[in-house]
């Protein structure tokens, strides 16, 4: 591929703001990236980086904004035609909306328009990898790694497992999950930039025999993930608890098949006892904050505090179709404000630091994508600070403070602050249908 310099203000942290400072942040106000191959061959001053690549195509977003692209922890591209489904929590939510589309992606056609979509969406509000849960149904598996192989993205995902209390058109057994998760991690794991996340989907839809199953697949895959629910809702958690009546908490289910682990990412978590989250502090595991979903969903308030006070890895999603906005910047937003619910504080550099290296590192991808920084895949996006009509307005009063700046962002920005996103060097925003 030609190389291609990418001009902008170059946002990227190499640490996190909360323990290391404000010198986390890295910026260089009129800089540049220049990408070869895929990769970041070089960042610096936009002179230095013109001289040289003299003969590079140059793509000039001077004044914008060029950061890592988003990386959601959480999401299921089964369900783009569920979000925004009035009126019902959790367990309601899911068999009355969630399992009646779910169903509809047995159809390959189907399945294949809804995952292009899917990745069309994701590239036109910046994020460009995120731990996605497919469908009960492999071929959902194969048109999702598919399509994303044909984009060039780095993407995690997995066939979501089920053998109990769940329509029949949605249910597997242990030895169909175990045989059809088992092919997929042989046919996708590690091609282009794909991984495998085994996928059961929380407690309540699976026997012993499959978190069984779970567990084998786990240990017999190195690199492949594994990816779950926990501790979303009360009446979940007392369903939990009468299913597995020999279990101490919603986390013990999980610890007795071997599915924690620092590759293990927890969707939810926000009814923990402390015995899980020491459980989860110790075994490095990650708590994805979902805070769209919890709030649509009524579920509850992440207490993110806790978890950081006690060591537990976290990270950032927007959990669509329970989550209400494929955007990270509102899925900040909606963070802020729970968080401000449990009088807590998430400074606007701490939540960028989230939505790019701090998520890179909750999937263990910290040396790939999550910076701007040489050697890295070039993942990239531009952001305009001044998107809409009122983003510029704000913008008036600020005086170059770039934390003010990025809270204005996260408040009000969305899918139209995001000017141009690159995968792996190409540019993917652009091209899309408005
Ligand atoms: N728990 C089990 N499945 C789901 C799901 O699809 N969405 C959410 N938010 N929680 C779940
Ligand atoms: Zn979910």
């Amino acid at each position: 591929m030609a190389a291609r310099i990418i001009r902008g203000r170059i946002l990227s942290f190499d640490d996190e703001p909360r323990l290391a400072g404000a010198g986390a942040l890295k910026m260089i106000e009129d800089g540049a990236v220049l990408v070869e191959d895929g990769r970041i061959a070089a960042v610096g001053e936009v002179g230095a980086i013109r001289a040289r690549a003299p003969r590079a195509a140059i793509d000039d977003h001077a004044g914008k904004l060029v950061m890592p692209g988003f990386i959601d922890t959480h999401i299921h591209y089964s369900q783009t035609r569920v979000i925004a489904s009035y009126g019902a929590q959790l367990l309601e939510w899911l068999q009355k909306y969630t399992f009646v589309e779910e169903q509809k992606l047995r159809d390959r056609d189907h399945a294949d328009i809804v995952a292009r979509f899917f990745l069309d969406e994701m590239f036109r509000q910046g994020t460009t990898t995120a731990m996605v849960y497919c469908t009960v149904h492999p071929e959902s598996v194969d048109v999702f790694f598919d399509e994303s192989l044909k984009r060039g993205a780095r993407m995690i995902a997995g066939k979501v497992m089920m053998d109990r209390n769940a329509p029949e058109g949605l249910t597997d057994d242990p030895q169909r999950g175990y045989d059809e998760s088992k092919a997929l991690i042989a046919r996708w794991s590690g091609r282009g930039r794909l991984d495998y996340a085994v996928t059961p989907r929380f407690a309540i839809t699976s026997t012993e025999a499959q978190l069984e199953a779970s567990g084998a697949l786990l240990r017999e895959s190195p690199g492949a993930y594994m990816q779950t629910h926990l501790d979303e809702n009360r009446a979940e958690i007392a369903f939990v608890k009468e299913l597995f009546p020999w279990a101490k908490t919603y986390l013990e289910v999980y610890e007795r098949y071997g599915l924690l682990g620092p590759r293990s990412v927890f969707g939810h978590c926000v009814h923990l006892e402390q015995s899980e989250v020491a459980a989860l502090a110790a075994s490095r595991s990650v708590a994805a904050f979902c805070p769209t979903s919890n709030l649509f969903l009524g579920s509850g308030l992440f207490d993110m505090k806790r978890l950081h006070d006690h060591e537990v890895r976290v990270s950032l999603a927007t959990d669509v179709g329970g989550g209400t906005s494929y955007s990270m910047l509102q899925t900040a937003n909606e963070a802020y404000k729970v968080l401000q619910m449990g009088g807590q504080s998430w400074p606007a550099l701490q939540a960028f630091y989230q939505m790019t290296l701090g998520n890179s590192r909750a999937l263990g991808l910290q040396d790939r994508i999550g910076a701007i920084r040489e050697g890295l895949e070039a993942d990239i996006i531009v952001l305009d600070s001044r998107a809409t009509p009122a983003m510029a307005h704000r913008m008036e009063s600020v005086e170059g403070d770039i934390a003010e700046e990025l809270f204005i962002l996260m408040m009000m920005g969305d899918d139209r602050a995001v000017q141009e996103t690159y995968v792996a060097g190409r540019p993917v925003k652009s091209g899309l249908a408005k």
